[in-house]
């Protein structure tokens, strides 16, 4: 990042970037909202144990492991949101996710001390997980940032609070999924304020790679969640539960990323194929592995109606 700043040859203090009037009034607000709520995460948790008790849960471990993953993405996000505030060209934009940086820190700090509470260590994710934040972590494309923070990752720890609260945790756990959920829409709602106007100034080759990237990193994804199994199942949730809700929230970016590529239809439709083919390989193989394969195929490629977002789902 410094090197970056130091390239440039002077410093823009009010950039106008290239976003409509409407986009960069929403962003505003955005930040409007978070700069308002600055809470401080121990005093959060305070306050949910003073009124509902302390935090437990039936599976203390299993709840470890999701929560860990969820801190290692807040500490992910936390990077990546400052990293866009130097990137991105509009001023409104660079405010709304320096907010969503001090979001990120405070949950940083809240899930650490959530998992003290517990008496849970913060473990290091399984593999494919964690190479899913490495690979959104790591990348220098604001708009690959863009999509596989907040329209990815975003989406799937919102999907994970919004579950929680269903779940066999105590009522101070449910309090607190819930204040970090209220926080995981505002930070969708930056992508969604940034990346539908960035997409459209792309090429069409620069959008066929950003939905490749997109697929490769759901379908790793996806074997994310097949490693995190069996803590899934101990918290009471079912893996496709996970993965349905997950999916819908991810086809919302391909229709925006194919709808200029061709046929829009069959963009979307491949993806639903791929991913449909990754499920069955991941979660039908029964010992036969030809067997599997077969029929994970022949569902694959066989005929479908298209799936469409739809509103959405958050
Ligand atoms: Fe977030």
């Amino acid at each position: 990042m410094i090197r970056r700043l130091l390239r440039r040859k002077h410093l823009d203090p009010l950039p106008a970037g290239d976003l409509p009037p409407l986009a960069r009034d929403r962003l505003a607000k955005i930040w409007r909202g978070g700069a308002n709520d600055g809470w401080d995460p121990v005093q959060v948790i305070d306050k949910i144990v003073a009124e509902h008790g302390p935090l437990s849960a039936e599976a203390p471990e299993a709840l470890g492991i999701l929560l860990s993953l969820a801190l290692w993405e807040s500490a992910a996000a936390w990077e990546i949101s400052a990293r866009l505030a130097v990137d991105l060209p509009a001023i409104e934009a660079r405010l709304a996710v320096t907010a969503q940086a001090h979001d990120e820190a405070r949950h940083v700090m809240l899930l650490k001390e959530t998992l003290e509470r517990l008496g849970q260590p913060v473990s290091t994710p399984p593999p494919a997980a964690l190479r899913v934040i490495q690979q959104v972590h790591r990348t220098r494309d604001p708009s690959r940032a863009l999509t596989g923070l907040h329209l990815m990752l975003e989406p799937t720890a919102l999907t994970f609070y919004r579950l929680m609260q269903s779940k066999a945790v105590s009522p101070g756990l449910v309090a607190l999924f819930r204040t970090l959920e209220d926080t995981e829409v505002r930070h969708i709602s930056v992508g969604l304020g940034i990346l539908p106007d960035r997409v459209r100034g792309l090429s069409r080759v620069r959008k066929a790679d950003l939905a490749a990237w997109q697929l490769r990193l759901f379908l790793t994804e996806m074997r994310g969640l097949k490693q995190l199994e069996p803590h899934v199942r101990a918290l009471g949730f079912q893996p496709m539960e996970v993965l349905r809700l997950g999916h819908s929230k991810q086809l919302f970016v391909v229709d925006l990323l194919t709808r200029d590529l061709g046929d829009p239809v069959v963009a979307s439709r491949l993806f639903n194929r791929a991913v449909e083919l990754r499920r069955a390989l991941d979660w039908e193989a029964d010992g036969d592995a030809a067997r599997t394969l077969t029929n994970a195929l022949k569902r694959a490629l066989a005929p479908e109606e298209p799936a469409h977002t739809g509103p959405l789902p958050w």
